[in-house]
């Protein structure tokens, strides 16, 4: 059986590109600090089923870069011959060498940045370049200015911006649109907790006909079985970096082992669950998971297989969450 008897691609906004409903992120577990067989057996396992578009940013690690790197060696030794298989998105935009231009959204860094990404990870071409992150205080032509040349010289095939507050993301399209390299996609955080993408959705994405990568679909494990039952050690709250421990409140808990309940109504665990939710929304292109272990990934693509969530369903999962943001 072939990878991808298994999978159905959607279609990224109105490209042509088609992506994997789930993607995976490096932006943990990869560093040079991980087990880089564990990280090889994730990355292989993930393209194994089906998965084709694998996540990175200049920045991730720790420390910032060694991700690239972690990637760039899989390539080299065994990767590179599925390279026209694969979707790889790289990004800059948060703080990466000293100095004035290691930093932000200017075109200094934007293309310097991008010329290392290539390094590190072993390739000629990235598929989607990132701009990060909205700067304020470089003017949006500039910026898209820089990732249309990405795009014009050859070292990206698509352009993205990323976490850019609704008003700056539409004036962003509009100037890519005009520039003749449309904005292929927008990547946001959205799950069931942080639902602030919803607006934009509608309004600038739909209209533009931009696809949507969303990030964190599982609230960095917090959405999953992993802290039902306390910390264990080793996870991504233990290790007191992106997800802190005090946002495991008692109330947060209660409510996670309700959804948890619902999920097992409905067959399936509170990681599918999550991105059943996630991927009921038409608009979304891709939802980019991480993972620590093959597993944890086996458990979040069982939700290609679970029913579609009813009218009933959505609203107890809004009555469980009601008042809670993380
Ligand atoms: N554009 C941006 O600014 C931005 C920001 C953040 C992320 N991203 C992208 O989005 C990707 C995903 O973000 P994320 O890592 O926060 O995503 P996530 O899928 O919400 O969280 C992943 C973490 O949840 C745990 N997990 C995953 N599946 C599980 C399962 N089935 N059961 C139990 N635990 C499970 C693992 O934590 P343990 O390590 O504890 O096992 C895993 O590392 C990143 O890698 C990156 O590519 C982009």
């Amino acid at each position: 059986m072939s990878r991808y008897d298994n999978m159905t691609y959607r279609r990224c906004g109105k490209s042509g590109v088609l992506m994997p409903p789930l993607s995976l992120g490096l932006w943990q577990n990869f560093g040079a600090e991980d087990d880089p067989e564990k990280a090889r057996e994730l990355i292989f396992g993930a393209f194994d089923r089906g998965i084709t578009h694998f996540d990175l940013a200049n920045n991730y690690g720790p420390p910032p870069g060694s991700a690239e790197e972690t990637f760039g060696k899989i390539m080299k030794a065994s990767l590179h011959s599925h390279r026209d298989e694969l979707l790889i998105s790289t990004k800059a935009g948060h703080a990466m060498w000293d100095g004035p231009y290691g930093n932000w959204a200017g075109r200094k860094h934007l293309i310097s940045s991008l010329d290392q990404s290539l390094k590190r990870m072993n390739l000629d071409y990235v598929d989607i370049f990132y701009s990060h992150r909205h700067d304020p205080d470089t003017p949006l032509e500039e910026t898209m200015g820089a990732l249309d040349y990405a795009v014009r010289s050859g070292r990206a095939l698509y352009a993205g911006i990323s976490k850019y507050p609704a008003s700056a993301a539409g004036r962003a399209l509009e100037i890519l649109k005009e520039m003749g390299t449309p904005c292929l996609v927008y990547q946001g955080k959205y799950n069931m907790m942080t639902r602030d993408l919803e607006g934009m959705l509608d309004h600038i994405l739909e209209v533009s006909g931009t696809g949507l990568t969303v990030f964190s679909p599982l609230a960095q494990g917090m959405l999953t079985s992993r802290y039902l039952k306390g910390i264990p050690q080793g996870s991504r709250a233990s290790r007191e970096g992106s997800l802190k421990t005090e946002t495991l409140t008692e109330d947060l808990l209660t409510r996670l082992r309700e959804l948890n309940s619902l999920a097992e109504e409905r067959g399936q665990s509170l990681a599918s669950l999550a991105l059943t939710w996630v991927l009921r929304h038409k608009g979304v292109s891709s939802a980019i998971v991480g993972a620590s272990r093959l597993e944890q990934l086996d458990d979040s693509l069982s939700c290609l297989e679970a029913p579609e969530l009813s009218a009933e369903e959505l609203e107890r999962i809004d009555n469980i969450l009601s008042s809670n943001q993380a």
